[in-house]
Formats: structure tokens, C-alpha cells, sequence
């Protein structure tokens, strides 16, 4: 883990006045110039930077992107933690650094070996941003990420929280950030009760984070956030026996580490249900592209069908269902009947669409129900003659 200097005082933390707290409900936020650090906080915030920091010193994660800081490294890592979670991104990262070592190799390949490799961490666009963002650093940036938060905003698939954790982990840069879990630790620490919604609710968590931050080691802050979100301060039964912020936390004192951060009222799901259909022709098997504005845009999938369409329209034969399969998409969840059918001699008609070898499948960057259709497709097949559907109850994607 790469370590930044640090301020060395050490000072008895000034415990927060219990009664003098009131807890934070939503209300209107600080007038411009306002503190948004209550008194005790901002009484306490260099002992609170150096418990949290010592802390980190001690415990912090040992993740491969921490081993060693460059800013491609930290650039490729913040993309893919943006919706995944750590412990599944670690394989993907080391698997991508391989597959592209430097931005140039990232730039220069053909962005279905992108997507090939993104495959599994789901979000593709963040792929497809990130290959264009490379193109961009390679022309316009000599190979080199831009060392600010505003010219990294500038790049595509880089926000405010991934430029600010650029701009503080790779180059020392005193940017704040807020994400999942320094949100919760942030709302916890100065009792801000109103109802986190990760956009306009964030507002005020992204003045805290400011007003918080370290004017050193702003990289080595932020990621000791994140890591006592992710392992201490979680969103259920927090672990403030071992929390180094106890003594500041004013969730803790006002007894609403529960409630904060608030509830926000969660999307209603959407049931649907759809028939995916592998079309076979020897050894040939058919898949389509899905398109712009579809969910998993330019990747390779089956055709799919709303459940009790026939199957007429892709010009198919008798089909045989092979089992089932569920998954989720944004608020969706979604049924799948799995067929199986020989394509009939007109052949399918299909806008998209390409015959490739099944054995090539493995080389195709395709969706996630796409692979686990081939899955079940392939045990079907193989169980064909011994008659019937079954059904299958794979994990939820
Ligand atoms: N989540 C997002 N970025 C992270 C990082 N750099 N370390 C740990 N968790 C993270």
C-alpha cells in the first residue's frame, strides 16, 4: 500500500457533549459559508484524521490496485468498483492488467476484446467508456491520465467520485469523494439523518467529505473511508466496539446508528417473463447482437422472444424446452424458458443476427444470461433422446 506523510500529533480526541446534540433531520441545507462540520467535529478533526488514518496505517485492505500506486492502475480499479463489489473485482482487475498492461494496449485493441474482458463485471458501457477514455489519453494526453479532478471529469465514464479518487489516490491531490460506503460512514459520523439517494441527497454528504478532508494524505483518507465502511461501519449491525471514529461519531452518541443513513423508498421490481431460443444448424448455432438502447448493448446473445410468442418469426423447427433460468437487470427480474430447435431450411429471419460455431461461443463476448443459456443448452443436448424439460435454478444475475 503506497503511504503518504502524515501529520504525527497525537491528541486526546474531545468527546462530543451528548445532550448539547441534536440529531440532524432533513431540513434545509447550510446557507453558503455556513461550517458543515458541527462544533465537536471541527473541535476534533485533527485527532479524528489521525485515528482514522492510524487506523488504515494498520488494517487498510491489501487490494492489488493499492500495491504500488499508478494512476492507470488506480483508473482501471475505480471504474470497475463503481457498481461491482471489491471481493469480485480483485480477479477481474489482475485478469485485465494482464490482458493490458498500459493504456497504449488498452487503446490499440479492438473494443470486443474489451467487452470480452469485461465480460462478468456486468455495466458494459463502463467498458466501452473506458476504451474510448484510452483512446483519448493515448491522442490528446501523451499516454498520461491528467493529473486533476476537472480534466479527468473530462474523459468519458469519469464522474465526480471516480475523478476525485484518481486525482487523490494516484496523485496526492486533496479531492474528496463519496461513494456507498464513506457515504454511510460520513452521514453516521456528523448524525446527517435525511435520506441518502446517492444523487440530489448526496449534496451535503459531498460538502461533509470536503469539509472533512485532509489538506495530506487525501488518497490514503479516502480509502480508509471506503475500508471502514466496507468492514466496520456496515449498513447492519456496525462493529463500533472496534470503530477508530467511535469517540467522534455522533450517530453513536445520539444512539441512531440504525436509522442513519435514511431509507430511501427502493423501485418497485418488474416481473417479466421471455422464451430464448438456440437456434442449432449442425454444428452452427445462431446469436444476434443486442442493440443500441437495448440492455447489454453490443454484446452477443440468444434470440429472445416475450414468453408466449411462438416461435414462428425465426423461421424454426419443433422446439424443445431444456430448462429454465432467472436474472436480474436495473429493476427487472426476469424468466427464462431455455428452447432448443433445429433452424427450418428457410432459415431464421432476424435482424443482427450471425451463425457461428458452437465450440466458438467461449470467444464471444456475450451477456450473462447469454452464457448460462449456453450452459443449459449444451446439458440439454447432451440429455436429448432421454426426453423432456427440466429445469434449472441457477444464482440470480
Ligand atoms: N470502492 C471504490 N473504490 C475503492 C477503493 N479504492 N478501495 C476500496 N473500496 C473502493
Amino acid at each position: 500500500m503506497a503511504k503518504e506523510p502524515r501529520s504525527s500529533r497525537r491528541e486526546r480526541p474531545p468527546r462530543p457533549a451528548a445532550g448539547g446534540l441534536k440529531p440532524r433531520r432533513a431540513g434545509p441545507a447550510p446557507a453558503p459559508g455556513d461550517d458543515p462540520l458541527p462544533a465537536p467535529l471541527r473541535a476534533g478533526i485533527t485527532p479524528i484524521h489521525d485515528a482514522l488514518l492510524g487506523w488504515f496505517t494498520r488494517v487498510g485492505r491489501d487490494l492489488p490496485w493499492r500495491r504500488g500506486i499508478d494512476p492507470y492502475r488506480t483508473w482501471i480499479s475505480e471504474v470497475m468498483l463503481q457498481q461491482t463489489q471489491v471481493d469480485r473485482v480483485v480477479d477481474f482487475f489482475r485478469r485485465f492488467m494482464e490482458r493490458f498492461p498500459t493504456v497504449e494496449r488498452l487503446a490499440e485493441a479492438p473494443e470486443a476484446d474489451v467487452l470480452r474482458a469485461w465480460e462478468g463485471l456486468g455495466y458494459y458501457r463502463r467498458a466501452r467508456q473506458l476504451h474510448a477514455a484510452a483512446k483519448r489519453i493515448v491522442a490528446d494526453h501523451e499516454g498520461r491520465l491528467p493529473d486533476t479532478a476537472p480534466e479527468l471529469r473530462e474523459l468519458p465514464g469519469i464522474g465526480r467520485y471516480t475523478a476525485g479518487a484518481i486525482a487523490s489516490i494516484a496523485f496526492g491531490r486533496p479531492e474528496p469523494i463519496v461513494e456507498a460506503n464513506s457515504r454511510r460512514v460520513l452521514a453516521r459520523l456528523v448524525a446527517h439523518a435525511a435520506p441518502l439517494d446517492g444523487t440530489a441527497g448526496d449534496g451535503p454528504i459531498w460538502e461533509i467529505a470536503t469539509a472533512l478532508l485532509p489538506s495530506r494524505s487525501a488518497g490514503q483518507w479516502n480509502q480508509a473511508l471506503m475500508d471502514l465502511g466496507a468492514t466496520i461501519c456496515t449498513p447492519r449491525s456496525p462493529l463500533c466496539s472496534r470503530c477508530p471514529l467511535a469517540p467522534y461519531c455522533l450517530a453513536l452518541v445520539t444512539g441512531q446508528t440504525a436509522s442513519i443513513p435514511g431509507s430511501t423508498a427502493r423501485r418497485e421490481v418488474i416481473d417479466l417473463e421471455e422464451t430464448a431460443v438456440v437456434v442449432r444448424r449442425g454444428a452452427k448455432v445462431l446469436v444476434v447482437r443486442r442493440g443500441a438502447g437495448e440492455w447489454w448493448e453490443g454484446l452477443w446473445d440468444f434470440p429472445r422472444l416475450p414468453a408466449k410468442e411462438i416461435l414462428a418469426p425465426l423461421g424454426c423447427g419443433r422446439r424443445r424446452v431444456v430448462g429454465r433460468c432467472s436474472y436480474t437487470v436495473t429493476h427487472h427480474r426476469v424468466e427464462v424458458t431455455v428452447a432448443v430447435c433445429e433452424a427450418s431450411r428457410q432459415g431464421p429471419r432476424c435482424d443482427g443476427a450471425a451463425w457461428i460455431d458452437w465450440e466458438a461461443l467461449g470467444t464471444l463476448a456475450m451477456t450473462a444470461p447469454g452464457r448460462r443459456i449456453a450452459a443449459l443448452a449444451e446439458r440439454g443436448e447432451g440429455e436429448s433422446g432421454r426426453g423432456g424439460a427440466r429445469s434449472s435454478r441457477p444464482r440470480r444475475g
